[in-house]
């Protein structure tokens, strides 16, 4: 399924010179190349190869095209061969996690079935702060483990590039703890695990001073060794009443930009008007937007900033989708991810999460595999992964039917190979 990488290969090179692997034959292909990379999409736009074959070699694709024709010109290539229906497609990329964390939240969980809302748990000790004195106290080892764990799982279901936030340890020793625990989890991983640094997920309660003199300690003291580490080259922030301020949020946003890291914000999620934020500071991706309304839409469809929509966390707190097919009608571009949390999103299932997602809000099926394959790639600025074409990763999955409708219709599992 996802194999290991080495160099990317010569393009102009037509052929491997041996030492190839013919995957296939697949009942449907589907490539997810050469689609728009914002707004609606049909299924009819699918490029879907029938019979396909990947050929591949240290982990690149050399071509996607028929398999019988591929066999015959390629004879030494050894077949790993797919008997009967199958359906293959690029791994899917989940752009958004909080898979690094120790203990459970599951009494926060009780408490909203019982009608508490998250900010009121949050304000009682609940929320982010009980999550991170629980990962404060876990070894790096540990939180490797249990990042290791969670990573798999979502490879189980064919998700084989995780972004991975810090954000439970809000200090400078424990947010690099958390960083190099999402390193060594990776080492391990067959997943391939991308840090993004969250420490200004809330100001944490042993902070001795306020919201902005917070960032400005981990602009001073954290940014600079994660850099220096090279631990992480996003970074993240949560604009929310209960976290960070539109003018605090600023600050720090223009400091990391101007260490060289790529930002992305936490936006929307209980109110609204962080748009206009992401767009002014360039943000790959404004991440929740439950709350955006029509001008958020138009702000966002006029910049380049990619909204990403976190099902999982409206599932977990029983609140709205974001507006997926408003965000695509205005011409936005629309990634899905799980948020797979232990407090807001603690389902961690993305396939399933993405059809529910998609039933509410109306999305072609094209739009929602877009939104986990090839628009995902896109919010981690990584052209290699996300489109099955030459040059890319061999990073492909394969569901047990011969029709493509059935995954999303069914929320099959991938054949892990
Ligand atoms: O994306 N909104 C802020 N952060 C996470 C929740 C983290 C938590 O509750 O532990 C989210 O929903
Ligand atoms: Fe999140």
């Amino acid at each position: 399924m996802n194999q290991s990488t080495n160099q990317p290969i010569n393009l102009s090179q037509t052929s491997p010179l041996g030492g190839a692997t013919l995957s296939g034959p697949f009942t449907q292909l589907l490539t997810m190349d050469n689609l728009p990379l914002r707004g609606k999409i049909s299924d009819e736009q699918l490029a879907i190869i029938p019979n396909g074959g990947i050929l591949h070699k240290d982990g690149r694709i050399w071509e996607v095209r028929n398999f019988e024709k591929l066999r015959k010109e390629n004879p030494d290539a050894k077949v790993l061969f797919f008997e009967g229906e199958n359906v293959c497609l690029p791994g899917m990329i989940d752009v958004h996690t909080h898979i690094c964390w120790a203990g459970s939240r599951a009494r926060d969980y009780a408490m909203r079935l019982a009608g508490k809302t998250y900010l009121e748990i949050a304000e009682i000790g609940g929320g982010i702060w009980d999550t991170v004195q629980k990962t404060r106290e876990a070894s790096v080892e540990e939180l490797a483990k249990l990042t290791f764990e969670h990573a798999e799982k979502l490879y189980k279901q064919g998700v084989t590039t995780i972004e991975v936030k810090s954000g439970y340890g809000l200090s400078v020793e424990q947010e690099l703890k958390m960083l190099k625990a999402i390193r060594f989890a990776n080492e391990k991983s067959r997943a391939e695990l991308i840090p993004t640094c969250l420490a200004a997920h809330m100001k944490p309660k042993d902070f001795d001073g306020n919201e902005l003199e917070y960032l400005q300690h981990i602009v001073e003291n954290l940014l600079p060794e994660v850099k220096r580490q090279n631990l992480a080259n996003r970074v993240d922030i949560f604009v929310e009443k209960s976290a960070f301020s539109i003018d605090d949020s600023k600050y720090y946003l223009a400091e990391a930009k101007k260490m060289g890291f790529d930002v992305v914000i936490h936006g929307d999620q209980f109110s609204n008007n962080c748009a206009s934020l992401a767009a002014e500071f360039e943000a790959v991706s404004i991440d929740h937007l439950e709350y955006a309304d029509k001008k958020e839409i138009e702000i966002l469809s006029k910049s380049y900033v990619i909204p990403v929509a976190l099902p999982g966390a409206s599932l977990g707190l029983g609140e709205r989708f974001a507006p997926a097919r408003k965000l695509l009608d205005a011409g936005c571009s629309l990634v899905i991810a799980s948020d797979w949390n232990p407090g807001s999103a603690p389902m961690g299932n993305l396939l399933v999460q993405a059809a529910i997602l998609g039933a509410y809000e109306k999305l072609s099926m094209a739009e929602t595999w877009a939104a986990l394959t090839c628009r995902a790639a896109k919010a981690l600025k990584r052209d290699d992964i996300g489109v099955l074409k030459k040059g890319n990763k061999a990073d492909f999955i394969v569901f047990e039917t011969g029709d493509f409708r059935e995954i999303l219709y069914r929320c099959l599992s991938p054949s892990v190979k």
